[in-house]
């Protein structure tokens, strides 16, 4: 019987065919340990010299790092075995005899490795990643879904700048400009503004001369937008998201998490409510830790990295300056100078995860604002008819995956949180 690894708990004592690649392996004279993997897990297939015969135990020396292979055996228990579980080998197929992989198992440096994405992937440590970003994006959309949000697709092809007009991508677009989507939340709002509570999740480009571990290229964002919802409406909904997919991650991936070596305890954590602080006082805090910053300038990775310190738990800084934020948050009715604006920092120095507000919901002030930020008006009339027909007060946020994995696997850096990163000079492969 055909078995996947991750089902071979359910087949003890039964002969089971597995089929997948060669991982590892090692010998002692009269037995082969193969460590095979399937995409779905990794067992020890052990072949006895004894029982399987000169010839299949010569095939088993043949066999190379990464050679695809079809595999019979009994599955047995065996505690030390990774996983708990050990193939004894019947019968072995070669389906095809990989010659020097380039990836062994030594040590090899990040760029040879990016270079190699497309076998690097194979490890045990991307599969651990990669799980945890598809439990992650399912959790987001079960999240969303269960609370009565609509999925709407945004366009990636763009006429119109979202968020500034100096990280575009352009490209002709039969004789015009056209943008590759940096977000796809004004599109979201004219869904918001047909259909209630709607989100898009896909990828949207920045072309950022940031060579950070956060930033890329190509990231994938969960943007959700909701009618008749203010600032603390969606600064809520922000909270109640990540405390749920943190939940879901450690619940359904707890294996990649230890592949990973995370603590689990920071993640355990993570509860809500929130802290939720203004930019004015953050500014106050970070100047007290003596950094050099005053009133009206952005945080950078250093300040949202000393934010976050004080907490075990994501920060909400919100009402940021006008200056630092896009043309179509709402300012704050208190004080004009700040926006009804909310960035969400995650623990541990991984920096902002989300960031949202609210919008703009008046003709003539978000007409003034397009006008200040120099957008070509046409482009943006579309836009501005969502303020001439029913217009209403709308917030939403976008929720950055690559930033959210990255710092629920507690790695390093984003590029290994997306399958095939683009980042700052690299496209490829
Ligand atoms: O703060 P940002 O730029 O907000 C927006 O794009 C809004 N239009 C979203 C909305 O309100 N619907 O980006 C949102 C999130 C950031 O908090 C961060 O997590 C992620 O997207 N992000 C990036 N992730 C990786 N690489 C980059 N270059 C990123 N830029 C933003
Ligand atoms: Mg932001």
């Amino acid at each position: 019987m055909k078995a996947y690894i991750s089902e071979i708990a359910g087949f003890v004592s039964r002969d089971v065919e597995i089929r997948g690649w060669l991982y590892n392996k090692r010998s002692s004279g009269k037995l082969y340990f193969l460590l095979v993997r399937d995409g779905t897990g990794t067992i020890q297939v052990i072949a006895d010299k004894a029982s399987v015969g000169d010839e299949m135990f010569a095939r088993c020396e043949e066999l190379t790092q990464e050679s695809s292979l079809i595999a019979k055996g009994t599955v047995r228990e065996e505690r030390r075995a990774p996983g708990g579980y050990e193939m004894v080998l019947s019968e072995l197929q070669i389906v095809h005899l990989s010659s020097d992989y380039p990836l062994t198992p030594k040590e090899h440096g990040v760029s040879f490795l990016l270079d190699r994405r497309h076998l690097w992937l194979r490890s045990s440590r991307q599969h651990a990643v990669l799980s945890v970003r598809s439990c992650v994006e399912k959790a987001c959309r079960d999240f969303l879904d269960s609370r009565g949000f609509m999925l709407i697709d945004a366009p990636i092809l763009t006429p119109a700048a979202c968020e500034g007009t100096t990280t575009l991508f352009q490209t002709d677009y039969f004789g015009s400009l056209a943008y590759l989507s940096q977000s796809g939340q004004l599109y979201m709002e004219a869904a918001a503004m047909a259909f209630g509570k709607v989100y898009c999740l896909g990828p949207t480009f920045r072309a950022e001369r940031s060579k950070t571990r956060r930033h890329l290229i190509e990231f994938w964002m969960l943007e959700p937008e909701v009618a008749f919802a203010t600032l603390d409406d969606v600064t809520t909904l922000g909270e109640e998201l990540v405390a749920f997919v943190v939940r879901s991650v450690l619940e359904q991936r707890r294996d990649a998490l230890e592949t990973l070596g995370r603590s689990l305890e920071a993640l355990e954590q993570i509860e809500i409510p929130f802290p939720r602080v203004t930019y004015g006082d953050a500014v106050d805090v970070l100047k007290s830790k003596g950094l050099d910053i005053k009133w009206g300038d952005d945080f950078g990775a250093v300040e949202e990295a000393e934010l976050s310190k004080s907490y075990d738990r994501p920060v909400f800084v919100r009402y940021f300056p006008s200056e630092c934020k896009a043309f179509y948050m709402k300012s704050s009715p208190d004080d004009p100078r700040t926006t009804l604006s909310v960035d969400l920092l995650a623990p541990e120095g991984y920096g902002e995860i989300i960031g949202g507000g609210q919008r703009e919901d008046s003709l003539e002030v978000l007409e003034e604002k397009v006008k200040k930020a120099g957008l070509p008006r046409e482009a943006f009339e579309w836009y501005l008819d969502l303020r001439r027909y029913g217009s209403v007060e709308h917030s939403g946020f976008g929720l950055g995956l690559e930033r959210t994995v990255a710092w629920i696997c507690g790695i390093e850096h984003v590029r290994e949180a997306i399958p095939f990163p683009r980042m700052l000079h690299r496209l490829g492969p």
